[in-house]
């Protein structure tokens, strides 16, 4: 028998299942040992396109290729055995066509291991949703602010903040659950808004920025952990301050090299303490 580990993956039918009771945990994961650290405490790992932005220095998501998704995307299912992963489809990958959606979609499965996948979009997005579901790609819709169209939008703002446009958004979700994607994100959306689309749909509705009333959240672990810099947006609590953890902890390698405190014997093979 192999040392691998089991793999009891969180299945889609058991994210589905969790609709209406608000305690999906969901976070983002990049490479294998993040994902490890996240595993037993996720319910689902998105390998995001903000990798561009988070791993890659990039100033918008737009530039993230599908070899890069799917790099990241099977480093983080080598690194997880519990959650269920998801992939973002990137910029250009899939909304010319259905078509051209599905040989995205279906590379990110077969290259990566991972379950699903998750695309930007609304009601314009339907057709594309339904073609992947029924040639067995899950997908996982993403609606509100949806940041691939930072050029279209002019930005990153609060979605659904006027009447219309809140309505608009739950049209698209009641598409999207209709074209067959089982789960949906709303991100950066007025409370109400992401509110009301949770209580419409059947599907779970998991927020970043959305409502407290979601069937599960999202963040940007690095945003969680303090380690993003300035730039937090309102919706991010961080739990850790991680950054300022590891200039710590240069600086103090560093002073203990300069000092000649490191390495000390111990380190050190082919003497007495080794
Ligand atoms: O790319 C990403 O990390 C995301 C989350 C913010 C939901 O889409």
């Amino acid at each position: 028998m192999s040392v691998q580990q089991a793999i009891t993956r969180k299945t889609i039918s058991a994210i589905r299942q969790s609709k209406g009771r608000g305690n999906i945990v969901a976070l983002t994961a990049y490479t294998t040992p993040m994902a490890r650290h996240l595993d037993a405490h996720a319910d689902l790992l998105l390998v995001g396109d903000s990798l561009g932005m988070v791993v890659y220095g990039l100033p918008s998501t737009l530039a993230v290729t599908l070899d890069m998704m799917i790099a990241h995307g099977a480093a983080v299912v080598r690194g997880s055995t519990q959650a269920c992963v998801v992939v973002d489809l990137p910029f250009g990958s899939y909304q010319a066509s259905p078509q051209q959606a599905f040989a995205a979609a279906a590379r990110v499965l077969a290259e990566t291991g991972a379950q699903a996948v998750k695309l930007e979009g609304g009601i314009e997005m339907a057709e594309t949703v339904q073609f992947l579901t029924v040639r067995g790609v899950p997908v996982i819709s993403h609606i509100g602010l949806m940041p691939q169209q930072f050029n279209a939008v002019g930005g990153y703002k609060a979605q659904g903040m006027q009447a219309d446009a809140g309505e608009r958004i739950l049209n698209d979700a009641k598409a999207l659950e209709q074209a067959g994607a089982f789960a949906l994100v709303v991100e950066c959306t007025a409370e109400a808004v992401g509110r009301r689309v949770t209580e419409a749909l059947s599907i779970p509705v998991i927020g970043i920025g959305a409502s407290p009333a979601c069937d599960g959240q999202i963040l940007v672990t690095e945003d969680m952990l303090g380690m993003s810099g300035t730039r937090v947006p309102r919706f991010v609590k961080q739990y850790l301050q991680m950054g300022t953890m590891i200039e710590q902890a240069a600086a103090s390698y560093a002073q203990e090299v300069r000092s000649g405190a490191f390495p000390a014997i111990e380190h050190c093979f082919g003497t007495k303490s080794s």
